[in-house]
């Protein structure tokens, strides 16, 4: 494959491959009408004097002016060209001078985003059966042909970190949920260890003495125990390593029946992804031990099986949450605000954080009001929330921030006890967010809370991801990290 920009510039090689084989690369190019845009592709067969069956030239536009999200669904289209044909090893040569370490690194992420795909549980792997495309098994390697393959390969072991995060956040979402209960998640974080991670595990125990009542309401219908888990990564360096910790908080719902307010039969199969936030947050963790970043971040996952049975929670029924306020169930499908209610008031109660972020599969009215390219983004604190929407434009994790009002608040009040878990019919994803933040319990800890449940999984698929479980918000928070606490 060869890079080619805007009006076919190509580099160096791309050049003397042109000339070596008198004009076959070009001419048909321009005749296909292909002009070096960004993403477009086309395919030269048997280029006369070049001894390849085939070039792909895959366009990049005016490269000086890519943004790194550019590059990288450039390398994502280049890996889609790769595996509709056969071949072993793809070649790209990306020689042009506008084209940076930075940029074949980003192009690299992209191709590896985009390579990702869960075959787990298909008895005949991709090695011995066709590939994706019915035709050929995919390409094992693609090897990048840059001017300064040390810059490129150092800064790409930046990006691969966080690469790894994101497969890590996926495969998590794929995995069905009678292989990954409670237990079975804190087990595969308690594994991150050996990456440099600091990881407790909580169990039943620990969380009934931690009086965490809303969490254990909600697992208390599964024949699965539940489990709280937090990440501690530590890598601040110099003057910043006194600093308060940053928080990252997900929901974990290994499975949502709805428990006694059971959802209905139909698509309930999704609801192995109700666990979108806690894996994001995981594989965040990863990426951020992976890449040694320089920030104290800990990572607090609530890891629950929400079902009906002898033992479930019951509507009506009141519960008392870790930081003593009551709850009236009134719906016990409205679950997953009552695991972050305890999981967030145990993170400031023992860490006393910089900021708190939490991420969860909240609430289908999300998708109502924003369809399924943003995450709804609610917070305490205007810069904080600047800082994600910003990370989410360089991203292309999008995130559109909601209102948070007193008015929305009093929804919740309840009758019997200090609140309830729902907040009637009108803005679902917004009366969810006023429930969480009745538990941020100092107003001027910065607090966002981004809801998922449209981008974590089923989400549309594009360049970069072409997965049920997207991985979403890995790339997001890394970037918010590193554009402002490293
Ligand atoms: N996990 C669901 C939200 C969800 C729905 C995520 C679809 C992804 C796709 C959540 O626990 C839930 O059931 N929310 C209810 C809240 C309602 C009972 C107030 C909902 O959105 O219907
Ligand atoms: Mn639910
Ligand atoms: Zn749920």
């Amino acid at each position: 494959m060869l890079l080619v920009g805007h009006e076919l510039a190509l580099g160096e090689i791309g050049t003397r491959l042109d000339k070596q084989s008198t004009g076959s690369l070009k001419r048909p190019a321009g005749a296909a009408n292909f002009n070096g845009k960004a993403r477009s592709t086309v395919e030269i067969l048997a280029p006369a004097g070049l001894e390849v069956k085939r070039v792909v030239l895959v366009g990049c536009g005016r490269a000086a002016q890519n943004e790194p999200l550019d590059w990288m669904r450039i390398g994502g289209a280049a890996w889609a060209q790769a595996l509709q044909r056969a071949s072993d090893t793809v070649s790209l040569v990306a020689d042009d001078e506008a084209i940076t370490p930075a940029a074949v690194a980003r192009m690299a992420e992209g191709a590896v985003l985009r390579a990702y795909n869960f075959r787990k549980y298909k008895s005949r792997k991709a090695t011995e059966e066709n590939g994706d495309n019915g035709q050929s098994k995919p390409p094992s390697a693609l090897v990048v042909h840059c001017p300064d393959p040390t810059a490129a390969e150092a800064a790409f072991a930046q990006r691969s970190a966080v690469a790894e995060g994101v497969y890590l956040a996926r495969d998590l979402v794929n995995e069905p949920a009678n292989a990954l209960g409670p237990v079975e998640f804190a087990e595969r974080l308690a594994g991150l260890g050996v990456q440099g991670l600091d990881v407790e595990v909580l169990d039943l125990e620990q969380l009934s003495a931690l009086k965490m009542g809303a969490l254990l309401a909600v697992g208390q219908g599964s024949a699965r125990e539940g489990r709280v888990v937090v990440m501690q990564w530590n890598g601040a360096k110099g003057r910043s390593k006194a600093k308060a910790p940053l928080c990252f908080i997900g929901k974990g719902v290994v499975f949502d029946t709805g428990g006694i307010s059971m959802k209905p039969a139909a698509g309930m199969e999704d609801m192995k992804g109700d666990m979108g936030g806690a894996a994001c947050v995981s594989g965040l963790m990863l990426g951020l031990a992976r890449r040694k970043a320089n920030v104290n971040a800990i990572g607090l996952v609530g890891l629950v099986e929400n079902m009906p049975s002898g033992t479930a929670t019951r509507p009506g029924d009141i519960v008392t949450s870790m930081s003593g306020q009551t709850i009236e169930i009134l719906n016990t499908d409205a679950e997953g605000r009552l695991v972050l209610a305890d999981v967030l008031w145990y993170a400031q109660e023992r860490f006393k954080p910089r900021l708190m972020v939490d991420l969860a599969t909240l609430t289908g009215a999300i998708m109502v009001a924003l369809g399924k390219e943003h995450a709804g983004l609610f917070a305490n604190n205007d810069k904080l929330a600047r800082e994600l929407e910003e990370a989410g434009i360089a991203t292309g994790e999008r995130v559109w921030r909601m209102p948070l009002l007193p008015a929305y608040d009093k929804l919740i009040d309840s009758k019997n006890a200090d609140m309830k878990n729902i907040g009637g019919r009108f803005g679902g994803a917004i009366t969810a967010a006023q429930f969480l933040q009745r538990f941020v319990r100092d107003s001027t800890t910065p607090w966002a809370h981004l809801d998922v449940a449209g981008t974590a999984m089923d989400s549309n698929r594009d360049e970069v991801n072409q997965s049920w479980a997207s991985g979403w918000g890995v790339r997001l928070l890394d970037e918010m990290v590193a554009a402002h606490y490293e």
